[in-house]
């Protein structure tokens, strides 16, 4: 049997959101069960850096997120975890690799590319705030990526370009030193790629727009009831396809559960019967790991000792995987 790795990445900035749950958690934790898939799952530490300058929150969120991958049942006995920065082969990698990007690759990254129009718009100079980790930001990750020899990546829809910019990349060096790296494959799913917010836009840190994962039952029940839908009435029949409620919905739901809300919609349900079932549903579903994320989260020390155990079973892979790299580029022994 051929099998795939899947990897995925979950930066530490602030607290896991259900945009992470559905998007990457959830999905991963079901794939890692699967014969044919080798899973490395991470926390994005060294990334978190680019914009986190506060050591107290770049902990905080590492705890919060590794936490919340155990609390959901990630096996980590059949699963690679562990925190990017235990494995310094990765950052060894960055710069082996570094070496062999275009500037220009990295002057196209949208998101840097934003940064850069924001101050030009506002009349700043166009670096203003850009440090070197963020315009390196999408080597780093291809580094993520092409240290486990990675073939399928789950990402939301905004980190596509990353993963053109780790083939493109792989490409580059397999061209020059032979056929090492892996080419990545990008994996979205229609239904969670693109989880949206209290807002309607993307579910995202950056749009302080998130339904944090481990609310209370009652903190849980009032964010839901305020996501914002429109003015229709109860009995006026409602756009499931233009309601962020229903995005939501759907991406808890089974097939069945989203088709009959389809029809309530169609239907009329009144939104605060929409908003009332969002939040049974989610809630149901979050119930038992957030009993398991509480106990967790107070016993740091047992998070600690699987990311230290996970870290060491990932550097069996790297470490060697790194010396074939090394030896490739020519750095080697002299004797
Ligand atoms: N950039 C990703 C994000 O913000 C996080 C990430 C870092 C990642 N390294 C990765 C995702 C490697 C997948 C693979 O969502």
């Amino acid at each position: 049997m051929t099998k795939r790795t899947v990897l995925t990445g979950i930066t530490t900035t602030g607290t896991p959101h259900l945009g992470n749950y559905v998007g990457a958690i959830k999905p991963c934790i079901e794939a890692s069960h699967r014969d044919d898939v080798n899973a490395y799952y991470f926390l994005a530490d060294y990334h978190s850096l680019v914009k986190n300058k506060d050591p107290e929150k770049v902990r905080q969120s590492t705890l919060e997120i590794a936490a919340t991958w155990l609390a959901l049942g990630l096996d980590t006995e059949t699963a690679m975890f562990y925190r990017q920065s235990d494995i310094p082969e990765i950052t060894e990698l960055t710069w082996i690799i570094t070496c062999s990007t275009a500037k220009g690759l990295m002057n196209r990254a949208h998101a840097y590319k934003a940064v850069v129009q924001d101050n030009v718009a506002s009349g700043e100079d166009p670096d203003f705030g850009i440090n070197m980790g963020l315009f390196s930001y999408p080597i780093l990750m291809a580094a993520d990526i092409l240290m486990f020899g990675s073939t399928h990546v789950p990402v939301g829809k905004d980190q596509i370009q990353h993963l053109e910019m780790a083939r493109d990349i792989a490409q580059r060096f397999n061209h020059h030193y032979g056929e090492i790296l892996v080419l990545p494959e990008a994996v979205t799913s229609e239904h969670v790629a693109m989880l949206p917010g209290k807002d309607g836009r993307k579910m995202s840190k950056s749009y302080n727009n998130t339904i944090p994962l481990w609310l209370s039952e009652k903190q849980l029940r009032k964010a839901i009831m305020r996501i914002v839908t429109n003015s229709l009435e109860p009995g006026e029949p409602k756009d499931p396809d233009d309601s962020a409620l229903f995005a939501i919905y759907a991406a808890f739901a089974n097939d069945e559960q989203r088709a009959e809300m389809r029809q309530a919609y169609a239907d009329g349900i009144a939104w605060g019967q929409a908003k009332q079932q969002t939040f049974e549903l989610i809630n149901g579903e979050l119930a038992e790991g957030r009993e398991r994320y509480q106990d967790l989260i107070t016993h740091p020390a047992r998070i600690e000792e699987v990311l230290v155990a996970g870290a060491a079973k990932a550097r069996r892979f790297a470490s060697p995987y790194l010396a074939r790299i090394r030896e490739a580029v020519g750095l080697r022994s002299l004797a």
